[in-house]
């Protein structure tokens, strides 16, 4: 008989977690005006909000945290991670920033001026409000078979080059770099091709762009390269990820994702320029060059977590636990967004919820459904999210209404991954009877999903 898969980690610390029951859940939700932001997250009993910073580091990791240079200048933890990225990416110049949203912010101080345009594949919200906030566009180029979610594609990450070329020849002048995230988190956790890559590399050789990557999930990209490209099953992760970056100038990154620790991220790129143009604005905004808001410390797991995060059976254990729960939701006849994402499930709120209609979030509907059936905090990925129309401020209906479960790393089992499904079907068994959804009681301008709060309308 062949031995059935199994994690590629044992368990040497455990957290205790608290069910609760329906009641008690309703007069949470209640109070926390129908927004999963509000909860305290002891009212949850699996926190699927998001796989940012919610990791569970190894041993060594957390060994790594004793050892860490605590220097202001020149600390050893410092070199430590320059040197894991140095191997990984190729990229010779490291900055070191507190989180993902930093490095946007350090870099893009620097490149992104008023009245340009920056071309990319789905940009992240703190992405394109570091680029909007700078009055410059942020040009969407993904795929339009992202768009739909029953579509079955390996790559529904992947940049049009077709698009791309429009927008680099009809405004050659406003455009710097491109930005490709990878993997596309906002179309589901959908992976980049390296034949993309390769694509958009040439594209913007011939304009003479240069091209960042987002790479916050960097590594289960090239998990996907391995196991869905051809010509990629034999090259390690590590070898798979060493190509992507040499298609590519510079990057930033979220740590608190790939790198497999708690706060973290930085800068990374080949150039000397932008090393030197992104300095300046580091040790303002973030701290001396050697720590940019970084714990010694947290350098030092940081180093660990990437290399542990490009060896293929971490990686393998982490996407085929989301593959489990999508197995579970194929077995329901739930819809998502197919294939599963690296970090994700999307679960299409307008297919689940058709008697809802769309001015009244079905996606938020189905979000606070599933927390009352059973303790789980996923979030909208939606109508809420996708914030007013800045100009007409009209709510915009014209992307997708998601429901994001989000699986952090290493810390749930599959019996958590059945507890999510089952409370889901449960939901998707009364689907048609949820006819009503939620209005917006007062709402900020920007950002509104964190803080919005709504009321029932049934
Ligand atoms: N880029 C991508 C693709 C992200 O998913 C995130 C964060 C960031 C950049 C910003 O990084 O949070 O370290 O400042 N995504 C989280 C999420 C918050 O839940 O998807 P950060």
């Amino acid at each position: 008989m062949e031995l059935p898969f199994a994690e590629s980690w044992k368990i040497k610390m455990v957290e205790p977690i608290r069910k609760s029951t329906r009641e008690e859940r309703e007069k949470w939700i209640k109070d926390a005006n129908y927004n999963v932001f509000q909860l305290p997250a002891d009212q949850v009993y699996i926190d699927c909000l998001t796989d940012s910073g919610t990791g569970a580091m190894s041993d060594r990791q957390w060994a790594a945290l004793m050892m860490g240079d605590e220097s202001y200048a020149g600390s050893r933890s410092f070199f430590e991670l320059r040197d894991v990225v140095r191997r990984l990416t190729g990229f010779e110049y490291v900055i070191p920033t507190h989180q993902g949203r930093a490095a946007e912010n350090v870099l893009f101080s620097h490149l992104v001026k008023a009245g340009d345009i920056v071309p990319g594949n789905s940009h992240f919200d703190t992405t394109k409000g570091h680029i909007e906030s700078r009055k410059a566009v942020a040009y969407d180029c993904t795929v339009d078979e992202a768009k739909d979610t029953q579509l079955e594609l390996p790559f529904k990450g992947n940049v049009d080059i077709a698009k791309l070329e429009k927008v680099l020849a009809e405004n050659t002048d406003k455009i710097s770099f491109i930005i490709v995230t990878i993997t596309n988190n906002t179309a589901g956790g959908q992976p980049v091709s390296m034949a993309n890559l390769k694509d958009i590399r040439k594209v913007a050789d011939r304009y003479g762009k240069r091209v960042i990557f987002d790479s916050a999930r960097f590594a289960e990209n090239a998990y996907f390269i391995k196991t869905r490209e051809e010509g990629y099953a034999d090259k390690t992760i590590k070898e798979i990820s060493r190509e992507m970056f040499s298609y590519a100038d510079g990057m930033t990154m979220s740590a608190k994702k790939d790198g497999l620790v708690n706060m973290g991220g930085f800068i990374a790129t080949r150039h000397e320029d932008w090393y030197e143009g992104a300095k300046n604005y580091c040790i303002p905004f973030e701290g001396y060059l050697t720590y940019g808001g970084m714990n010694g410390r947290d350098m030092a797991a940081l180093a660990i977590g990437l290399e542990e995060n490009t060896e293929f059976d971490n990686l393998d254990t982490r996407i085929r636990q989301v593959q489990y729960l999508a197995a579970r939701l194929d077995e329901y006849g739930i819809p998502y967004q197919r294939p599963a994402g690296g970090h994700a499930i999307f679960v299409d709120a307008r297919l689940v919820l058709p008697n809802v209609p769309k001015e009244e979030f079905p996606a938020q509907t189905l979000t606070v459904e599933l927390y009352k059936e059973g303790g789980v905090r996923g979030c909208e990925i939606g109508y809420i999210l996708a914030d007013r129309d800045p100009v007409t401020r009209e709510n915009r209906f014209n992307g997708l209404d998601l429901l994001r479960i989000c699986i952090p790393r290493r810390v749930y089992t599959n019996n958590h991954m059945d507890v999510i499904a089952a409370a889901l079907k449960n939901v998707y068994d009364r689907r048609m009877s949820i006819t009503r959804g939620y209005k917006i009681e007062w709402e900020a301008e920007l950002m509104r999903h964190f803080t919005v709060k709504l009321s029932p309308l049934a």
